[in-house]
């Protein structure tokens, strides 16, 4: 299990989360959600040893990642998508993976995560030799997360993948997400808008102000009137929340994932 443990974390002398607890088991989803400036960026870098906490703990399976290398934290497990779909655009796709793979020694491990992630992202595979500057925004954040997988991580930790994208691009990503997390790997997903990530998630979390304020089930979260009105935008509800999660279910079958 990734544990965070009453994480403490912040730039300097500004403090941003404040005693931040969250598991995240294999082969789970976890969302958390939350207004611009909540935290959840600075909660994903404390994680992932871009940032040192300033309090609490990190662990992978009982062993602690606080204060560990981003290239220690990648070899205990987790890899770790940040916001803004930075792909090096003057790179191939083929060598944005090479580049994800930087930690593990044997070729045999990459290239065989590396046919994975072209059954992952099949739009990826036709464009093996292009510059990843010259794909869509969607295409770019496929390869985002499969330069992240790359390092064949137990534990992913995703921001906000589908930001700017079209819905029936989130669908794709989301079916990525489903079947990643049905072949055991454990997903920490921030999004500013939810809904999907909620609709989709074992458990959701609502981060106000550098404070988890509520976790439950996805769907608790998407039946509070509170949230919906402050976090989800107006329409939201139950029935769409589940209209989502069909679409994504039935994509996912016709993918056969
Ligand atoms: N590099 C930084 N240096 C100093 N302060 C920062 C830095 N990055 C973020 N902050 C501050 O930390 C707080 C939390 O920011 P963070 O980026 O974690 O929020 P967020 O929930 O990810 O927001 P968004 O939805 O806009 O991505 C904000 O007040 C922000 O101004
Ligand atoms: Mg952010």
């Amino acid at each position: 299990m990734l544990v965070i443990d009453s994480l403490d974390a912040g730039y300097d002398r500004t403090p941003v989360l404040h005693s931040v607890s969250i598991t995240v088991r294999p082969a789970s989803m976890v969302a958390v959600i939350g207004a611009n400036g909540a935290g959840k960026s600075t909660l994903l870098r404390a994680v992932s040893g871009l940032i040192k906490p300033s309090g609490g703990t990190v662990s992978v399976d009982g062993h602690s990642v606080k204060y560990r290398s981003e290239r220690e934290v990648v070899q205990a497990g987790i890899s770790h998508v940040p916001e803004g779909r930075q792909v090096f655009a003057n790179l191939t796709v083929q060598e944005n993976l090479r580049l994800g793979g930087y930690t593990t020694r044997r070729r045999g491990d990459l290239s065989a995560r590396q046919s994975d992630l072209i059954d992952l992202f099949p739009e990826l595979g036709s464009r093996f030799r292009s510059y990843a500057g010259s794909l869509s925004g969607g295409q770019q954040q496929m390869l985002a997360i499969a330069r992240g997988l790359m390092a064949g991580p137990r534990y992913l930790l995703l921001d906000e993948p589908s930001l700017g994208l079209a819905p029936q691009v989130v669908d794709k990503i989301f079916v990525a997400l489903l079947s990643l997390r049905q072949r055991g790997v454990g997903i920490l997903l921030v999004e500013q808008n939810g809904r999907m990530a909620l609709a989709n998630a074992d458990e959701g979390c609502l981060l106000e102000q550098g404070h988890l304020t509520m976790s439950g089930t996805g769907r608790k979260l998407l039946g509070d009137p509170a949230v919906v009105e402050k976090y989800l935008g107006v329409g939201s509800s139950i029935g769409g929340s589940e209209r989502q999660k069909a679409i994504a279910s039935r994509l996912a079958s016709a993918l056969r994932l």
